[in-house]
């Protein structure tokens, strides 16, 4: 057995506001037989005005350590700082509260834990499997002994308002897991990932403006590029592509196949995306965790979403061999494998 980081929390959180396809459909070009049949979508959340990622964050992160000290997760060590629940806050997110500095200082602060290292990761919808690597290395090299891991995003505040695919897709929400510091055989221990980026595909989901490569010049932006743009169906096949493959390249390197797995917890994108990734490692219906008909694409909100609820509702049980799978923009993707753990989570307060 060796040191390994080990899921002891998990908490999600969502807007209040749900916007419903037929609610969209009264204001765009669009219908609800559509968008549940071209992607599984019902319902998401939108964040209200002046709320923002950080707010979402905050009340995820809140549950995530709640969860931690009602199961397997107490912590009397507070040589972090005093009353740290956690010496290290990651946030994955793509739509930060403002482009300088981070949002994870932020958040770690209204959390009151400290002055705790803390800091963003940008991977888009794979934002939170690469924020759970960054989070598990830091534990297993010894960096830090317990982690706090946020996936949030509001990508209501990006989407153009007259785009009736994206608009349809995208909902808001936070997601959060507490790691500690463990050993390798305990359920809950991260045994493995895979992560990998192709540039080349940057294009294909973006922001144009508001970076160093479209500066601000005091001017407004080209028509519409200040909006989130995705192109759905190269998207579409890169997302099939590479979470099925990265997930496969983890599996064996975990030494597990498909057919051993009792979830596999992918980026709820499409339900489509979902099925193919599944007929592409040969899984069945019931090892895919599907919770995008109840809150659209979350982007790094997602996986930890549908952890939550697939937990909340006894889908996903204490000994479950379990595979995160994600794929966004970048292009990027990751996977990441682990037992479940005994842990309750929290999404109401
Ligand atoms: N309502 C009605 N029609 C819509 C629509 C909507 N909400 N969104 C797109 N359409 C239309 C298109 O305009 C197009 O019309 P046209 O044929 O007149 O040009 C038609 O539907 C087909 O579009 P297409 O893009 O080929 O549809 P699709 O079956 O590929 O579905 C997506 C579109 C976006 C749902 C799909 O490509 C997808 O899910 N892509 C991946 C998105 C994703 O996962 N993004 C995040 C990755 S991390």
């Amino acid at each position: 057995m060796s040191r390994a980081a080990v899921v002891c929390g998990l908490g999600g959180a969502l807007p209040a506001t749900a916007v419903t396809n037929e609610e969209l459909a009264a204001q765009l070009d669009t219908s609800d037989q559509w968008i549940r049949t071209r992607t599984g979508i019902g319902l998401r959340y939108v964040v209200a005005p002046g709320e923002s990622t950080s707010d979402l964050a905050v009340a995820a992160g809140e549950r995530a350590l709640e969860s931690a000290r009602r199961k397997g997760g107490s912590h009397t060590d507070t040589t972090a700082g005093a009353g740290a629940d956690v010496d290290l806050v990651v946030l994955a997110t793509s739509t930060p509260d403002r482009p300088c500095p981070g949002t994870a200082p932020g958040v770690a602060h209204r959390l009151g834990l400290g002055t705790v290292p803390a800091f963003d990761v940008a991977a888009v919808c794979t934002g939170f499997v690469y924020a759970l690597a960054t989070a598990a290395s830091m534990i297993t090299a010894g960096v830090a002994e317990r982690a706090l891991v946020i996936g949030a995003d509001t990508f209501s505040t990006i989407l153009d308002p007259v785009d009736r695919t994206t608009r349809a897709i995208f909902g808001d929400g936070a997601g959060a897991v507490v790691l500690r510091a463990g050993e390798s055989g305990e359920p809950g221990a991260l045994l493995g990932f895979d992560l990998g980026s192709d540039g080349s595909g940057a294009d294909l989901i973006t922001v144009r403006a508001g970076g160093s490569r479209q500066r601000s010049t005091g001017e407004p932006p080209a028509e519409g590029d200040q909006f989130f743009a995705m192109e759905g169906r190269p998207v579409f096949t890169e997302a099939v592509i590479n979470m099925s493959e990265s997930s496969q390249r983890l599996l064996d390197r975990v030494g597990w196949t498909p057919g051993d797995l009792d979830k596999v917890v992918a980026h709820q994108a499409n339900v489509r995306i979902l099925h193919a990734v599944g007929e592409q490692l040969g899984l069945e219906d019931k090892q895919i965790v599907v919770n995008l008909d109840r809150v659209g694409n979350t982007v790094a909100a997602s996986i930890p979403l549908a952890l939550s609820d697939a937990a909340a509702e006894g889908d996903l049980v204490p000994g479950h061999r379990v595979v995160l799978t994600g794929f966004g923009g970048g292009l990027t993707w990751g996977s990441a494998a682990l037992v479940w753990p005994d842990i309750e989570p929290v999404t109401q307060s």
